[in-house]
């Protein structure tokens, strides 16, 4: 492995593109301070350029380099890093335009996956990375996941196993009021409970409406199988769609004929939930069925992050 981390890092300072574990999902790593290898990461992944990157950090300091931060960022960043949480902050004059899309903001986090802090420290800079899936499909949570997406189009993947969060990180704006742009592995009762203050989750169609003035990435296409996909409540009857691939959260009042089932969490453990969603809504889009039909989970903690990455998946704005 170490052999492999020198290569990447050698990759990286030619201005070349490699796949990096974190704990959420799999990320299309560049030097974020290198608009050239930036724009490279835009084209491998089919990404419009309108859509900011996140800059991954080895730690606050680092990330204190790109962004300035503010008495939230600062205890935020205490908290929760390393952690799934990105914060959005006014960026340093060092950040390409590239990477913040000519925004005035730059998203910042500091990963927890050891890889990717054993990367970002070897390279020394900053590290750019979206998602490693092609624009608007499925997270990679796995290796193998990236290679099958992006194959030919970056050079060296690292395999850090899969990914124990599952969904991406949270996307906040800490200033002026606590805003999450993105729900994801941080929890939105976990940032109350740290800033003492209301935190609000942006609302997925003024964010689609104001694009790309908020959050760019927040397109409802996002994160979506090749198989169509519909969603049904807890609780609410499956419809009856013949052989259709099922996404059940605790495998209760299964349907009785489907093309393949995927329970999410038996014991109705969320985190549990999250980890194994990509991968499971990938083997779904994967066993021929006609359609998908996703329970949704239960709206609060990381739930909140699941049920987004599945409205998306329905095309739902
Ligand atoms: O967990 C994650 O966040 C993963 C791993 C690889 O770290 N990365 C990830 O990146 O999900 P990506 O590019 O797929 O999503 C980045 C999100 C997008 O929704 C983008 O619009 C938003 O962050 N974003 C980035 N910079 C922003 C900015 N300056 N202002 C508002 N939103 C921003
Ligand atoms: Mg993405």
């Amino acid at each position: 492995m170490p052999a492999d981390l020198e290569r990447a890092a050698a990759i990286i300072a030619a201005g070349g593109l490699v796949g990096m574990p974190t704990e959420t999902v799999y990320g299309l790593a560049a030097n974020a301070l290198d608009a050239q290898a930036v724009l490279r990461v835009f084209l491998a992944k089919g990404r419009p350029r309108f859509d900011p990157l996140i800059v991954h950090v080895a730690d606050a300091e680092q990330a204190w380099s790109v962004a300035v931060p503010s008495a939230r960022a600062r205890a935020l960043g205490r908290r929760f890093w390393p952690g799934p949480l990105s914060l959005v902050l006014p960026r340093h004059a060092c950040v390409p335009d590239a990477v913040t899309s000519g925004l005035e903001t730059v998203a910042v986090r500091c990963p927890a996956h050891p890889l990717a802090r054993a990367l970002i420290q070897r390279c020394g800079v900053p590290l750019a990375a979206p998602s490693a899936n092609l624009f608007g499909r499925l997270s990679p949570t796995t290796a193998a996941a990236v290679r099958e997406q992006l194959g030919e189009r970056v050079e060296l993947v690292l395999d850090g196993g899969p990914c124990q969060v599952g969904i991406e990180s949270t996307v906040l704006r800490p200033d002026p009021q606590p805003l999450i742009l993105r729900p994801g592995g941080v929890s939105r009762e976990e940032l109350i409970a740290e800033l003492d203050e209301p935190v609000l989750i942006a609302d997925r169609s003024a964010r689609a409406a104001s694009l790309p003035l908020i959050s760019p990435g927040l397109l409802a296409s996002h994160y979506a199988p090749r198989t169509p996909l519909m969603l049904k409540a807890i609780g609410e009857p499956w419809p009856e769609v013949g052989q259709a691939a099922i996404l059940s959260w605790r495998g209760e009042d299964l349907p009785t004929a489907a093309r393949r089932i995927e329970v999410l969490s038996p014991e109705g453990d969320l985190a549990q939930a999250a980890t194994g969603l990509f991968a499971a809504l990938r083997r779904l889009d994967a066993c021929g069925a006609a359609v998908i039909v996703a329970e949704c989970v239960p709206e609060h903690g990381l739930g909140v992050g699941i049920n987004d990455r599945l409205q998306r998946a329905a095309g739902l704005g």
